[in-house]
């Protein structure tokens, strides 16, 4: 049997049998809804090969339950690439969250703002992402599914859910490319201006490998940054990842509604 298959009958031993309808990745200082899930947590050191998220701001389990009357899977805490320098780092949640019968994927993130009319506190819906760190997930994978297609790797119908979602709660969530930095250091400003030049809206450390791996999984897949801060050189405002934390509530709660609606249906 599979790692995967293997860890996907341990979870539906504890959580149950049901497929999540929904897998969630909830980024620094987002994961508040993983708390009020009704359902059955797992923490990832009983999951073995699970990525040990070593970044303060996330709980390391995985919860399967409800959320507004749908069965959801979410994981607290994600690594990062920068972490380990292993881009496919969540490969193997992904797969468990595809054995347990798991087709869609929402990820969000804390991210830094290349926009002036995307202040701290705004949310952003990825329309499309630049993998900018210089690697891939998918590098070593032997088999011709390699060569996964991306130009649907943001989803146009979760993304219209999303944006009725956001809508009906009376929440902006305007739309933006998303450029995938490694990290762990902030961009420098110089950096910032060229991320812009080369058409992204906002800057962030995680989600573009695991949309990757996502889509090579055949998961359908979106995403929502929050927020917490301009992009270096286009403020006054230091950059700092206690500030990250500190500003992801701002768009948290308003994230949380978005989600929640969408989910609702
Ligand atoms: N850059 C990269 N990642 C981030 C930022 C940023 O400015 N803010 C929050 N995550």
């Amino acid at each position: 049997m599979s790692k995967s298959a293997e860890l996907a009958r341990l979870i539906r031993d504890r959580a149950g049998y049901a497929a999540p309808e929904y897998g969630l990745i909830l980024g620094s200082g987002l994961g508040h809804l993983a708390a009020t899930i009704e359902g059955v947590a797992t923490p990832y050191s009983d999951l073995p090969g699970f990525p040990h998220a070593g970044v303060s701001g996330h709980v390391p389990q995985l919860v399967i339950g409800t959320l507004e009357g749908r069965r959801v899977a979410v994981f607290g805490g994600r690594a990062h690439y920068y972490e380990s320098g292993r881009a496919d780092i969540m490969r193997l949640p992904l797969e468990v969250l595809r054995e347990l019968g798991c087709e869609r994927l929402i990820l969000t993130n804390a991210a830094g703002s290349l926009r002036a009319d995307l202040p701290p506190g705004a949310l952003m819906l990825l329309s499309d992402h630049i993998a900018f760190a210089g690697t891939n997930p998918l590098i070593g994978e032997a088999s011709d599914a390699r060569f996964v297609p991306m130009t649907d790797a943001h989803d146009a119908g979760m993304r219209a859910g999303l944006k009725a979602a956001a809508e009906a709660e009376g929440v902006d969530l305007p739309e933006g490319v998303y450029c995938w930095f490694s990290g762990p250091s902030f961009e420098t400003p110089a950096e910032i201006r060229a991320a812009r030049v080369l058409g992204a809206d906002a800057v962030g450390m995680s989600t573009v490998p695991e949309i990757i791996l996502g889509r090579f999984l055949g998961l359908r897949c979106a995403a929502v940054s929050v927020i917490t801060n301009m992009g270096a050189g286009l403020s006054d405002e230091s950059i700092s990842h206690e500030h990250t934390k500190a500003m992801a509530p701002l768009g948290a709660a308003k994230l949380e509604k978005v989600l929640r609606r969408f989910l609702r249906g």
